[in-house]
């Protein structure tokens, strides 16, 4: 499952050029027998199978040397974020543990002081696609990897709000026009226009990132709403 995606595009070429590195270890390969199994019937009794922790413990102390957190990907887990992408994209590297089955045994993953990330409200066969989407999302943060590292400045959650909508040519397309400010070449009325529809959009859409937004602008003195300067 690994580079996946990320052998292609973007993260690809980043890859290739040695800007990031990926490394992966099969869990199979720390199993104690000689059908390899790594998991077992859950304490308590119940359907499914839960990672057995002496096997989880060994793959991971077969990398403990490296630097970073350890995550485990686990709907469970606290809710993945830009924010916390970013802090990411700042460590040295990171430990991801995807898990199979209905979960990892507990015991290992307090032993081990992994954190819990969820990609989502909804429920994966197994972590693999969730590491995908959390590396995808911290290397193209990663120095060099963006051709023009402004162009992330700008997007959806970077200010707290989502994106403004895009147009491109042509200026008529179907009878619908660009908005007539976005080639009035007027930087001032761009930018605010651009605020003004990711405010609208992000109260209309993302009731909960316009709360922070708010929260966070009132914080700010003399910063008003974009429509109302
Ligand atoms: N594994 C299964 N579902 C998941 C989710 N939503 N996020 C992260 N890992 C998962």
């Amino acid at each position: 499952m690994f580079p996946g995606s990320l052998g292609q595009s973007l993260a690809g070429r980043a890859l290739r050029s040695g800007l990031w590195s990926l490394e992966t270890v099969d869990i199979r390969d720390f199993a104690r027998d000689k059908h390899r199994s790594v998991d077992d019937t859950p304490s308590g009794g119940g359907a499914g199978m839960v990672m057995r922790p002496d096997v989880v413990d060994a793959a991971l102390a077969s990398v403990e040397d490296r630097s970073g957190p350890v995550l485990y990907l686990s709907p469970r887990g606290r809710l993945l974020d830009q924010d916390f992408v970013r802090g990411l994209a700042g460590e040295p590297g990171v430990t991801l543990l995807c898990g199979r089955y209905e979960g990892v045994d507990q015991r290992v993953l307090e032993a081990r002081n992994v954190v819990e990330v969820s990609v989502g409200d909804y429920v994966l066969s197994g972590g693999e696609p969730a590491a995908l989407v959390l590396m995808d999302a911290v290397v193209r943060l990663l120095p060099g990897v963006m051709g023009n590292d402004d162009s992330g400045l700008e997007e959806s959650f970077e200010q707290g709000l989502l994106e403004y909508p895009l147009y491109t040519r042509p200026s008529d397309w179907q009878g619908r026009e660009v908005p007539e400010v976005l080639t009035s070449g007027h930087h001032d009325n761009i930018r605010l226009w651009r605020l003004a529809q990711a405010e609208e959009i992000t109260e209309a859409r993302r009731p909960d990132l316009w709360a922070r937004y708010l929260k966070r602008r009132n914080e700010v003195p003399g910063k008003g709403r974009a429509d109302e300067e």
